[in-house]
């Protein structure tokens, strides 16, 4: 797979990898910034490197497209039985991912089913596995967020998010045992956490934004794209991955700029027609879209709940280590002004 440099990021991700664990990496971004494809071929770097796969186990996570609604659902990610079933599992991963490190909680089913039935704690568990381990371990949650809902079923009803995020301080912060790196493009979660006391110097947060102007520029014109329409693409579109990857792809890119151009503002106009539908105020999405704009600070309530939306529609972006709120997409500010300019 084609992978265009991110030396920046790579270091900062290789320096937190190569230093000894003790604390929480948040690495979070715009939706298909390419966080998950960045940290992937670090690792993928790494294993090529004996002192990581002699040091390091390694337990990646993808909740992506994985439905987790309820406890017993935490179980089955986290835990396989150690038969020849769970066992080729993990090689097939290994192979899929070229990463040899790749480990599992792989228990007896006596384990595994006190654990769902809640006879047995399964962070204590996992703890007390990886504490017997004498490797250490870098743990990678790719969209955590997707548990935010979810609950032990105790009679306290704690949110598996909390158990979690103590079994990880625990790991990183407490016993130095483990890395552990927590990928989202949901930034509420991300805030959610960052203003969460208990994670208070624990953890770390790294933005991992599109590529910046100059870099997408470069990567289209090694791609095969002529200058002049690089510069039209970058100035319109900025450093989107997926947008840099279907303007190389074709052939006619100015073309498929038009045509993405085209879905932003059905994106946008959609769903200002959603709203007028049903009787809701637009003019405060063209405030909103005039104080970002303007890189006026949103302050009113009636200003967080819609920048809530744009966001949950995917029209806006929020930095919130940063306190940045920008459009998701270049093509998407684009738009924005040009509805601003008709009203
Ligand atoms: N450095 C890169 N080189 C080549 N392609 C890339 C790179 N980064 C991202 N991409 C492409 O862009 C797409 C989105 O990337 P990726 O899924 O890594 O983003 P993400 O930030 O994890 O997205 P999400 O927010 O949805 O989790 C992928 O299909 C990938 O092929
Ligand atoms: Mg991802």
């Amino acid at each position: 797979m084609k992978f265009w440099d991110r030396e920046k990021e790579k270091e900062r991700l290789k320096r937190y990898l190569k230093s000894e664990p003790n604390s929480i990496l948040f690495v979070y971004g715009p939706k298909s910034s390419g966080k998950s494809t960045l940290l992937f071929q670090v690792v993928k770097e790494l294993s090529k490197r004996k002192w990581f796969v002699q040091k390091y186990d390694m337990y990646w996570y993808d909740l992506r497209g994985i439905m987790i609604s309820s406890y017993n659902d935490v179980v089955q990610l986290f835990f396989e039985s150690d038969d020849k079933e769970g066992q080729k599992i993990i090689k097939e991963a290994q192979a899929l991912f070229g990463i040899p490190n790749i480990a599992s909680f792989s228990v007896k089913r006596t384990i595994y089913d006190e654990i769902k039935n809640k006879e047995l704690d399964p962070f204590k568990y996992m703890e007390a596995v990886l504490r017997k381990n004498r490797k250490k371990h870098v743990i990678v949650f790719d969209e955590l967020q997707k548990i935010k809902d979810v609950y032990m079923n105790g009679e306290n009803q704690r949110p598996v998010v909390k158990e979690l995020f103590n079994f990880f301080v625990r790991l990183t912060k407490v016993l130095h045992l483990s890395h552990v790196i927590v990928m989202s493009s949901d930034t509420f979660f991300i805030e959610e956490v960052y203003i969460d006391s208990t994670l208070k110097n624990t953890s770390r947060y790294y933005l991992v934004d599109y590529f910046d102007d100059d870099t997408a520029y470069n990567i289209l014109v090694n791609e095969g794209i002529e200058e002049r329409a690089a510069k039209e693409i970058v100035d319109k579109a900025g450093g989107v991955p997926w947008i840099l990857e279907e303007v190389i792809e074709s052939e006619e890119p100015l073309q498929v700029l038009e045509e993405l151009r085209k879905e932003s503002k059905a994106k946008i106009l959609g769903y200002l027609d959603e709203k007028r539908i049903k009787g809701e105020d637009i003019e405060i999405t063209f405030k909103v879209f005039e104080k970002v704009l303007e890189n006026k600070a949103l302050e009113a309530q009636e200003e967080l709940l819609e920048l809530r939306r744009l966001f949950e529609r995917e029209i806006l972006f929020y930095d919130p280590i940063n306190r940045v709120v920008k459009f998701q997409t270049r093509l998407d500010e684009l738009t924005a002004k040009e509805l601003l300019k008709r009203v």
